[in-house]
C-alpha cells in the first residue's frame, strides 16, 4: 500500500514484426510482469465523455493495455499525481497497489485490457478518495 507514482511504470511489451509485412506479434510472457495472472478483463465501448476507474486497490496489482484505440490514465498516490495516455499495443502500465486511478478521454474503439494479480473481490476497493488518501497519509 505505501506503492509512489514513481513505481507506476510504463513496460514495453516485445513485439514480433512479420518480415513478410503482415503485421505485428506482442507476446507477455512471465519475466514482463512483477505477477501471477489470477484475472483477464477487458473494457470497451466506453462513451468518449465517460470515466472509469476512480478507486485504488490494498492488494491487487494490474498491467493495462490499450489493445486498440487510446485512452488517458490518471494515477494518484495520495501526495503526487501524474497523467499518461495509452495508445500503443505493445506498451502497457503497470499499476501497483495504493494508487488511485481513473481512465477517461477514450477514443473511438478502445479496447483497455487489464491482466490482474488477484481475484475479483470489492473488499480490496478503495472507492471513496478520501478515505484512500486518509489512509495513504497515516
Ligand atoms: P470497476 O472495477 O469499478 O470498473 P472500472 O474501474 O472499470 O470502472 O467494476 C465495475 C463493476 O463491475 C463493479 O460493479 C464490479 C464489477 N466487476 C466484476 O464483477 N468483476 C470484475 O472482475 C471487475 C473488474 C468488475
Amino acid at each position: 500500500m505505501n506503492s509512489r507514482i514513481d513505481d507506476v511504470k510504463l513496460i514495453d511489451i516485445p513485439k514480433i514484426v512479420d518480415p513478410k509485412g503482415r503485421g505485428n506479434l506482442s507476446v507477455i510472457e512471465k519475466e514482463i510482469i512483477p505477477f501471477s495472472i489470477k484475472r483477464v478483463y477487458y473494457l470497451y465501448d466506453v462513451p468518449s465523455d465517460s470515466y472509469r476507474g476512480g478507486h485504488a486497490h490494498k492488494k491487487l496489482i494490474q498491467f493495462m493495455i490499450p489493445l486498440s484505440g487510446s485512452f488517458e490514465v490518471s494515477l494518484d498516490d495520495g501526495k503526487k499525481r501524474k497523467k499518461i495516455m495509452l495508445n500503443k499495443p505493445n506498451k502497457g502500465l503497470l499499476i501497483p497497489q495504493g494508487i488511485w486511478r481513473e481512465m477517461d478521454n477514450f477514443s473511438s474503439g478502445a479496447i483497455c485490457l487489464v491482466l490482474a494479480s488477484e481475484e475479483f473481490d470489492e473488499s480490496d476497493y478503495f472507492r471513496e478518495y478520501d478515505r484512500f488518501k486518509q489512509f495513504k497519509l497515516t
